[in-house]
């Protein structure tokens, strides 16, 4: 009954999850990834204590038996990117919300412990209030707010139906090593970096004025396993996993181009359909909870960043 699994552990937090997991003492750790956007790589200085499942959360029949007996189960597969739901959004839909009720599902039918489930904070929508707390209504502006939304209710259900313990952790802005720049799906941080570090100029869509809770991966990580270890009391509910900061794009870019000793202006490009304007956890319940306590600030984040894409990329 101790296994952990963490479905989406090839992937940029996933595999930061891992190590903090391996870390945390954990003696080992399975993943489930279809390695759609994840990496063999994200994981290498921990492989030999990687159970790896190269499988589709998609696939009932293949996914179902790597629960039984789970001892606790963090789900974090899915395709994450708010323009490419919009562009793509078929299987945007099959692996957000048709994945994660199989996850569910599995993890229910296998007896497993509880499921921490990554939800986004896209579920907000834009709100005039700021910061925005989990009491707001949502109001998904695209379909992968929605989908990741569908997957925050389901797993409300599955605890108050079938009795499997949930919490969902609405991640706001996850920022670190490992994101993937390679597209222009990419998270802003990740494409951010790489043009700092070619010294070319990114694109901002819109005025830049825009505003983000960016949350070093760390952060998010340590906070998981503690929805992990939380109380009974927390299941079926919903948290937000910000830093509770919040910084536009334009502020983001000047603070990286100083750490950097440069001057590079940017493009700017049209508003993108789907984005939030601003973004901002409020994080009371998920301290009071949880017992969040984010160990590093946005500048903390972006040297340790910038250091690892200097090293890496
Ligand atoms: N990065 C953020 O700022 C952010 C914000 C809110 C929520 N989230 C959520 O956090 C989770 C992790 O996101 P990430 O930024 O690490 O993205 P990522 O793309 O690096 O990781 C997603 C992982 O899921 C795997 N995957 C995708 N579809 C799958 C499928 N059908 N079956 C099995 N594996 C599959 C990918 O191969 C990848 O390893 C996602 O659920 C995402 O929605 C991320």
């Amino acid at each position: 009954m101790n296994q952990t699994i963490v479905t989406g552990g090839a992937g940029f937090i996933g595999s930061a999850l891992v190590r903090a997991l391996l870390a945390d003492g954990a003696p080992r750790v399975s993943v489930i990834d279809n390695l759609n956007s994840g990496k063999l790589a994200n994981l290498e200085e921990v492989r030999d204590r990687v159970d790896f499942h190269q499988a589709d959360i998609r696939d009932y029949p293949a996914i179902a038996p790597l629960f039984q007996d789970a001892g606790r189960v963090f789900h974090l597969a899915a395709i994450p990117s708010v323009p490419r739901s919009i562009t793509e959004p078929v299987p945007s839909h099959e692996s957000n919300i048709d994945g994660t009720f199989n996850v569910l599902r599995a993890a229910c039918e296998g007896r497993a412990g509880r499921v921490v489930y990554a939800a986004s904070s896209s579920a907000y929508g834009d709100t005039e209030v700021l910061p925005k707390t989990e009491a707001m209504s949502p109001n998904p502006l695209s379909p992968y707010a929605l989908q990741k939304l569908v997957g925050e209710y389901y797993a409300s259900v599955f605890s108050k139906c079938y009795g499997l313990e949930t919490v969902s952790l609405r991640f706001f802005n996850v920022f670190g090593p490992r994101q993937d720049p390679s597209s222009p799906y990419s998270g802003v941080l990740s494409l951010f970096m790489k043009h700092l570090l070619a010294r070319t100029q990114p694109t901002i869509f819109g005025d830049g004025e825009q505003s983000r809770d960016f949350t070093y991966v760390e952060d998010v990580a340590a906070l998981c396993i503690k929805a992990a270890r939380a109380p009974a009391t927390v299941s079926g509910r919903v948290y937000n996993a910000g830093n509770g900061g919040r910084f536009t794009l334009n502020q983001t870019w000047s603070a990286l181009c100083a750490l950097d000793g440069v001057s590079i202006h940017p493009i700017f490009a049209g508003p993108r359909a789907g984005d939030v304007r601003h973004s901002q956890a409020d994080t009371a319940a998920a301290v009071r909870d949880l017992g969040h306590a984010p160990q590093f600030t946005f500048e903390d984040g972006l040297r340790r960043t910038l250091e690892w894409y200097r090293a890496n990329c």
